[in-house]
């Protein structure tokens, strides 16, 4: 597994693979993987000839300085899961090396982005879309993958690839969820057992057609939760509340 560590190394890994004409699948991700994550890597191997992940925690994606600090940070693992996966190469930029121009430059979007996460995580996709499209650019990659779990993301990713006329393919991947029905996510690994079992209420609620969105949100309220919204879109059912001041999301089908 290649560590690429600097932009002039992931551009001479790119240029071989096209010198050996191989189609490239990219798995962009903050890092603290997980089973999800793998699932991203499996579905990028069976499109591609090869795959690089990204690993980078995007400072501008985030409204919250505390919420930066405190999310997870596990390279030596992330590292060890991604080499027995077989992924291709990996790439770990720096916040210089993908914010030259500390980042004056950026894509925002006016519709997609003003309700659900937009609304409640000011500025949080303009992040997103900004360091997307820089690392689109900088892998060239034939294909993208994105997990459903963050569905608003996903569909304005593909949104953007389609307005600004980008090569890549994005590729949408189901959510994985633990036995328990919770979506996993990196932000699991701040919760408590005890957090982590009364989070699963939230996948059982979803899955419950009969409830409506209002009463789902009673529920989860009385249950102790903080609840940012429920509400549907897409013809999917979308939730983000918080627990032991971790924030979750979820969403599912209706
Ligand atoms: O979904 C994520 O992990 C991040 O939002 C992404 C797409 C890697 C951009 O930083």
């Amino acid at each position: 597994m290649k560590i690429l560590k600097s932009i002039s190394s992931l551009k001479a890994w790119r240029k071989k693979q096209s010198s050996l004409k191989k189609s490239v699948g990219l798995v962009p991700t903050m890092g603290a993987l997980h089973a999800g994550h793998i699932e991203l890597v499996k579905k990028a191997q069976k499109n591609c000839a090869t795959v690089v992940v990204s690993i980078f925690v995007n400072p501008t994606q985030f409204n919250k300085v505390e919420d930066l600090k405190n999310y997870p940070k596990t390279l030596k693992e992330d590292l060890a899961l991604l080499k027995a996966a077989n992924v291709d190469a990996v790439f770990l930029p720096t916040e210089k090396m993908l914010y030259p121009d500390d980042f004056n430059y950026k894509v925002s979007e006016e519709n997609l982005s003003q309700f659900l996460c937009g609304e409640h995580r000011p500025g949080h996709f303009t992040g997103v879309l900004t360091v997307v499209l820089k690392l689109l650019n900088l892998t060239q990659s034939t294909q993208a993958f994105f997990g459903e779990k963050d569905f608003q993301q996903l569909k304005l990713i593909q949104g953007m690839a389609k307005a600004l006329f980008l090569e890549s393919k994005i590729v949408p991947v189901a959510t994985v969820r633990e036995k328990n029905g919770l979506a996993l996510s990196s932000r699991n690994k701040r919760l408590s057992a005890e957090a982590l079992e009364k989070a699963q209420i939230i996948p059982e609620l979803l899955r419950n057609k009969k409830n409506s969105p209002a009463a789902i949100q009673k529920i989860l309220l009385e249950a102790g939760f903080k609840v940012d919204y429920v509400e549907d879109h897409w013809k999917r059912r979308f939730v983000a509340a918080h627990v032991e001041g971790v924030r979750l999301i979820d969403n599912m089908r209706i």
